[in-house]
Order: C-alpha cells, then structure tokens, then sequence
C-alpha cells in the first residue's frame, strides 16, 4: 500500500512539474517584476511593447531583416524591451530568469535565422537598438561602442575624428555591434589586419544575475568568450572596447566583372591560386552571381570582383599586372579614395553618394526572405565543379555567393587567440546567399540551397565541416527553443567553434551554470574533467 502511495505520488509530482513547465510563465508578473526593478529616473514605459501597444508591430518588425522569420503575432512574444538605460537590460534578465521566460537579445537583427527574435517558448525581445552611444579616443586610438550602434554609425565616427584610422568590421553598414562582433565580424581589412574580435579588449557585459562585468570584474576567460563564441550564450553585451587600426590617407578600389563568355571560370580558378597569397594589403573578393537578362530565360552567371587595397592605384597595378594579368584591370577601373568612402563603395552606391547614407536605418526592411550557408576552402575547386555549382546557379531567380580570401595574418593568428577559430590553412571562405520575395518560393529556394551545399561537399573543409557562425545556419545542427540537449549542441558546436567548443562550454559552465542564455544554438554548459 505505501509502495502504491509513493508511485502515485511520484505520479503527480511527474505531473505537476510537467504542469509547471506547460503552464504559461507569467508575464503579468514579469511586467511587474520590471517595473519595480527599475526607477523612476530611467522609467520603464517608454521602454516596454506589449501587444497592446500600437507602436508594437513596427517596433518588431523594423529590426527583423529576414522576413521569413518575421512574426509580430507571434503569442509566445510576451514584450519587446528596447533598452534605453543599462539598468532596463538588468531588470530585463533578472525578471525573466525569475518568471521563467526566455530571452532573445537582439541589437542589428541581421540574425540569417532570425533567432534574435523568434522562440518556440515564451519569450521578451531585448531589444539593444537604443543603446548606440560611440565615444572614440583618437589619441589612443581605442573606442567604447555601444551594442545597438551600427557599423555605418562607427565608422562615420572613426572619420569624424582620424581621416587614418578605421575598424576591420564588415561590409553591411546596418550590422548590429552586438551580434556581429561577438561572432567575429570579418571584412575587407581581413588580410591585413584580421577581424572584429581580434581588436576588443574590454567589453560591459550584463551576466546571468543581472550584474554588470567590465574591466577588472569581466573574467579573461568569458571575454575571449564572447570573441567569436557568440555573446547570446553567456550573456547582454552592452558595450565593447576596441582598438582602431591605422589606414592611409588614401586607399584603392575597384570592382569589375567576368562573364563566363569572357572566361569567368578560368580567372577564377587562377584566383584560386592566387588571392591569399597576394600582399596582405590588398583583399580581392570574388562573387559569382547569377545575372538576369532581358527575358527571363536570358540567366546567365558572371563573376564581380571586388578589391580593396591599402595603397595607391599605381602599386595596385602592377601587383594585379604581375599576379593576375588575367582579370585584365585598366587604370580606369581604379578609384583612389578615403576609408570612409571605400565604405561606400563596396555597398554599391554611386559616386557622390553623401556619407550620410551611412546613418541610415530603414525601418521598413527590403521585406526579402533568404537563406545563407558557408564553407571554408583548403584546396582549389576544381573547374569542372565550378561549371556544375553555375548549372545549379541557373536555377534560382536571385542567388550570389561571396569567395572571401584568407591569408594575410588570418595565417598568422593562433586558432585559439579568440573564440574564433578558422584561422590557418584556408584558402578563402563562401558564403551562398539566396533571396526570394515570395513565400511559396521558399522551399524551392531551400531545395536549391542543398543541392549546392551538396554538391560542395567533397571539395571544403571536413570532419567537421566548418562553418561560421555569423553567417547562422539552422542546418548545421539545432535544438529546441527551450532546451539544450549535449550531444545535439556538440555537432552544431564543433562546426561553429571547431577545436575551441570544449573551452567556450567550460566557460559557460563558469558563468551561467542554469542556461539561463540559451537558444537553438547556443554553448551548453558542459565540465570537461
Ligand atoms: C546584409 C548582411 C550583410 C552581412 N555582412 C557581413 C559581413 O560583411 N561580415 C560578417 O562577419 N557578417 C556579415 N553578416 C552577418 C552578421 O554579422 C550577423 O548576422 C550578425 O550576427 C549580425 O549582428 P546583429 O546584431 O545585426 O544581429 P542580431 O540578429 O541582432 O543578433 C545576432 C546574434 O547575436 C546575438 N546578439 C545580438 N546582440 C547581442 C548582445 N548585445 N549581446 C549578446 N548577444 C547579442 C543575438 O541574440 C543573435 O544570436 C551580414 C548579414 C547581413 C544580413
Ligand atoms: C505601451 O503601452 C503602455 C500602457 O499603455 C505604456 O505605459 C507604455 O509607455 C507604452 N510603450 C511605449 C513605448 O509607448
Ligand atoms: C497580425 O495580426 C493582425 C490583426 O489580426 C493582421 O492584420 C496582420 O496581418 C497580422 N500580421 C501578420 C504578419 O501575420
Ligand atoms: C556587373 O554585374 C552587375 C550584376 O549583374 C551589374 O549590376 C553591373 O552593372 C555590372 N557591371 C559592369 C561594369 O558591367
Ligand atoms: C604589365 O606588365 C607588362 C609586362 O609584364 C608591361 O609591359 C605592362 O606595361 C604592365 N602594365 C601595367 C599597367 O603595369
Ligand atoms: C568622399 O565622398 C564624398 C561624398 O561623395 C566626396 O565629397 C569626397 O570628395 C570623397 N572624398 C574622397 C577622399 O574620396
Ligand atoms: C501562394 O500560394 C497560395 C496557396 O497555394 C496562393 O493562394 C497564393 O496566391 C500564392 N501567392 C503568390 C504570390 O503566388
């Protein structure tokens, strides 16, 4: 009989945990935990979206770039909290720890996955766009910027005050500081001088407990961390650090393309050969895009190549003239022009173009649906696989992909300096990217994606596969929204992280042992003895 009680006890206390975990977390008290943990000189209000707001919709979908993903009725959304003082960022993780709700930070919204605002469990968006603050010190040529600033929004403040100094950051100016940074943030000064987290060296973090870590109180451990590793796993980054480069006065561009009737397949492949390789000044991208003709049927597929160069347009000559005389560079094709305005250049506005642009935030977002995935290279690509991958290319309506060249110090950086690990031996890292406006193209779109990731299998990196982490990939291994299951997260992990995972889990370990952050892809807390 007390065997039978204990079962059925033991029934209930199944069920009632069970219970517990179905049972909507309360948001009702989550609002209110807010707002009594924040004060009256930085009011909550002006903060706070809840679905009743009727400024709510546009305040969720003006930082949700991919629309696939974007659902402002969403009913597991309980608020956005856009931050507009530190202490709303504490409140917010303090309150939804303790009202069991999850939380999605969002600062950019680039997220290829949108998981920095969607979740299958209850869930408040905080939103870091507000926070965008940028103070630069020219003379120690360092800066504090803000999460929620934008790249465009720090480099105009660069040249506002230094006409030689920059940051290696990437190429889109609406990028967001908080999720491109933690997840490298590479771009065209890449060869030279590496990426975004190979120059932070302070940051103001807000941890699981809602306290603020900086300077003495932020671990070196958990700032290697958020290096690479992502930040959404181990905590709010509120603010980063960072050393500024020099660059000088003038630099030089150009962008050029091949068609495959012009022998697009050929430079490319010697570009292969060649591009990491090339002195470290010089970063020359390759992007073989699909081309849409008059009618429809006319697709074609030509190869855009990209140069940036930390010199003049002469010694930029005769480096292309000496090592590839095949792209067949003119004078003309070379602009000689400020960092600031190269910045301009690589997003493909025209010239006398106002540096303003850069401080634009369109809130309605082009309203595009797409899908990414990347690859590292070790060993040139055949040309009989390239001809295959632009059979492939023919069918989409719109698909780039980006052939990013390494070398340069990424050859020299050990794998382990930051959380960032794909460092020596490669050649150059793609990116595939497709885009589509409708949603019953998705799965055609998704399919296709496949189909060429499929293809490339043979010929990138392997066991793992590498793949990078700001280019988000649902593919490369998930969980649930609400779970961290260890085995799944390892084979997202290793791709992501490579040798680095087993550190960037004991780290987490060490600062949020309950997983509070986590999210399909984040780190698990794992010990490894
Ligand atoms: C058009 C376009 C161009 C791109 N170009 C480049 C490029 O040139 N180089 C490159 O490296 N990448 C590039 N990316 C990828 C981009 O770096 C990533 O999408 C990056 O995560 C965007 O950061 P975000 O803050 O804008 O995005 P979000 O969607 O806001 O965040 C992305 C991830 O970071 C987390 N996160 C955001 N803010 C914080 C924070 N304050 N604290 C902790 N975690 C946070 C989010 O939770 C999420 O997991 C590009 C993306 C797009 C859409
Ligand atoms: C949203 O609505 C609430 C309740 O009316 C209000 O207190 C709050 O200020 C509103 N939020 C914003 C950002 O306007
Ligand atoms: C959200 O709901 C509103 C009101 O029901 C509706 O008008 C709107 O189209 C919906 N938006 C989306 C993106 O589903
Ligand atoms: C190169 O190709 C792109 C994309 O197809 C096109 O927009 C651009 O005008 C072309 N440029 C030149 C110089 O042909
Ligand atoms: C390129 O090199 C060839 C010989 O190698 C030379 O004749 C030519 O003038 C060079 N052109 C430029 C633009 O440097
Ligand atoms: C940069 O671009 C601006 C705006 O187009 C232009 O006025 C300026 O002359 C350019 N400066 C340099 C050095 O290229
Ligand atoms: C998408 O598919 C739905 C259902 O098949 C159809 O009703 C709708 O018209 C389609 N939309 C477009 C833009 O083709």
């Amino acid at each position: 009989m007390r065997e039978i009680v204990s079962v059925l006890l033991l029934v209930l206390l199944v069920l009632a945990s069970s219970d517990a975990h179905v049972t909507k977390p309360n948001a009702e008290k989550f609002l209110r935990c807010l707002r009594y943990r924040t004060s009256r000189v930085n009011p909550i209000n002006e903060a706070l979206y809840t679905h009743d707001n009727s400024t709510f919709v546009s305040s969720y979908v003006s930082y949700a770039k991919n629309k696939r993903f974007s659902n402002p009725n969403d009913t597991k959304l309980v608020a956005i909290v856009a931050a507009k003082h530190e202490s709303h960022v504490q409140a917010t993780v303090v309150c939804a720890k303790s009202n069991r709700i999850q939380i999605r930070i969002r600062s950019g919204g680039h997220d290829y996955e949108g998981l920095s605002y969607i979740s299958s469990v209850p869930f408040v968006i905080l939103d870091m766009h507000d926070l965008r603050s940028i103070t630069i010190d020219v003379s120690r040529k360092q800066a504090w910027v803000d999460a929620g600033a934008t790249m465009g929004e720090l480099y105009t403040k660069i040249a506002e005050a230094s006409k030689t100094l920059a940051f290696p950051a990437g190429v889109c100016p609406t990028l967001g500081a908080g999720g491109h940074i933690s997840g490298g943030g590479y771009g065209n000064l890449m060869r030279k001088y590496g990426i975004s987290v190979d120059h932070v060296v302070d940051a103001r973090v807000v941890d699981a407990n809602g306290k603020i870590l900086t300077g003495a109180t932020l671990g070196a451990d958990l700032l290697w961390a958020i290096r690479g590793g992502g930040g959404a796993s181990f905590g709010v980054i509120v603010s980063w650090k960072i050393n500024l480069v020099d660059v000088p006065k003038t630099l030089t561009v150009f962008k050029v393309n091949k068609t495959l009737e012009q022998g697009a397949t050929d430079v490319l492949y010697k570009w292969q050969l060649v591009s990491s390789k090339l002195p470290q000044e010089l970063f020359l991208r390759a992007m073989p895009q699909l081309v849409i003709g008059a009618v429809p049927s006319q697709k074609s597929v030509a190869v855009r190549f990209y140069a940036q160069f930390l010199g003049s347009a002469r010694r930029l000559m005769a480096i292309m003239n000496k090592s590839l005389p095949e792209l067949g560079i003119k004078r003309e094709d070379c602009y000689e022009m400020s960092w600031i305005n190269t910045t301009l250049f690589w997003q493909n506005y025209p010239v006398g173009t106002p540096i303003s642009v850069l401080l634009d935030r369109p809130s309605n977002p082009a309203g595009a649906l797409f899908k990414s995935k990347s690859d590292y290279v070790k060993k040139p690509i055949p040309k009989e696989v390239m001809e295959k991958i632009w059979k492939i290319m023919l069918n989409f309506n719109n698909m780039f992909m980006q052939w990013n060249p390494y070398g340069g110090v990424m050859d020299k950086i050990p794998a382990d300096a930051t959380a960032f690990p794909h460092r020596k031996g490669n050649l150059f890292k793609i990116q595939y990217f497709a885009l589509w406006g409708d949603a019953n193209a998705t799965n055609a779109n998704l399919g296709l994606m496949k189909e060429i990731y499929n293809l490339m299998e043979p010929y990138v990196s392997s066991n793992p596969r590498a793949a990078f982490l700001n280019y988000r990939d649902i593919d490369v291994g998930s969980n649930p929204s609400g779970v961290t299951n260890v085995e799944e997260a390892k084979i997202y992990g290793e791709k992501y992280f490579l040798g680095n995972l087993k550190r960037l889990m004991e780290i987490k370990a060490k600062y949020d042992p309950k997983n509070f952050f986590r999210y399909e892809q984040s780190i698990p807390p794992v010990r490894v003895m």
